[in-house]
């Protein structure tokens, strides 16, 4: 059950931060892109960390080892690069430098959506899906 849990949250939350990213690179014309952009990638972070939640606690009640694989690894990796991203966003408009931290949140945005689609990928082949 809760291994279900991180499959349906994991999928939406790639889902949400795809489309989140896909609105920053390609809809800026559209005055709202940056609401859009905040609440897609902040609910695409939250649902990210319930579903890291979900498998953690079936692992603890199961018995088994945490980031055992290369799964789970690039999966932590990514849920790292999401918190970092999302902080470096907020930021980004308190900072006195706002242009670098920009530049930066601009990087860690797309690093992050590479280790997101590389673990989904690598969770849907263990399960036999690719
Ligand atoms: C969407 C398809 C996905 C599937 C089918 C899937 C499947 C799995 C499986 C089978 C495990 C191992 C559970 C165990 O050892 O008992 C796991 C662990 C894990 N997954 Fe996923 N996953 C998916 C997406 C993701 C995504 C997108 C992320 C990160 C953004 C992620 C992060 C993790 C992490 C961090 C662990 C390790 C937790 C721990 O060791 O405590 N998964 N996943
Ligand atoms: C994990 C969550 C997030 C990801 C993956 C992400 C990713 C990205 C990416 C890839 C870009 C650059 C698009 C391009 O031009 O190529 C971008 C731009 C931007 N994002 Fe995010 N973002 C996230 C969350 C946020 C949040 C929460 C905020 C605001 C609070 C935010 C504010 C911005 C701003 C202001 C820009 C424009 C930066 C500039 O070009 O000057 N982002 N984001």
């Amino acid at each position: 059950m809760l291994f279900l849990f991180h499959l349906i949250f994991m999928s939406a939350a790639t889902l949400c931060l795809i489309s989140g990213v896909w609105v920053a690179m390609g809809f800026r014309k559209n005055r709202n892109w940056l609401k859009i952009h905040k609440t897609l990638n902040l609910t695409g972070a939250l649902i990210g960390l319930a579903g890291f939640a979900a498998v953690a606690a079936n692992i603890i009640t199961t018995g088994g080892e945490h980031f055992s694989g290369l799964h789970q690894q690039a999966g932590l990796t990514a849920l790292i690069l999401v918190c970092l991203t999302v902080f470096l966003g907020f930021y980004s408009f308190r900072a006195k430098s706002k242009t670098t931290v920009r530049a930066f949140h601009r990087w860690s945005g797309r690093l992050t959506l590479v280790f997101v689609i590389t673990a989904a990928v690598l969770g849907l082949r263990m399960i036999g899906i690719f």
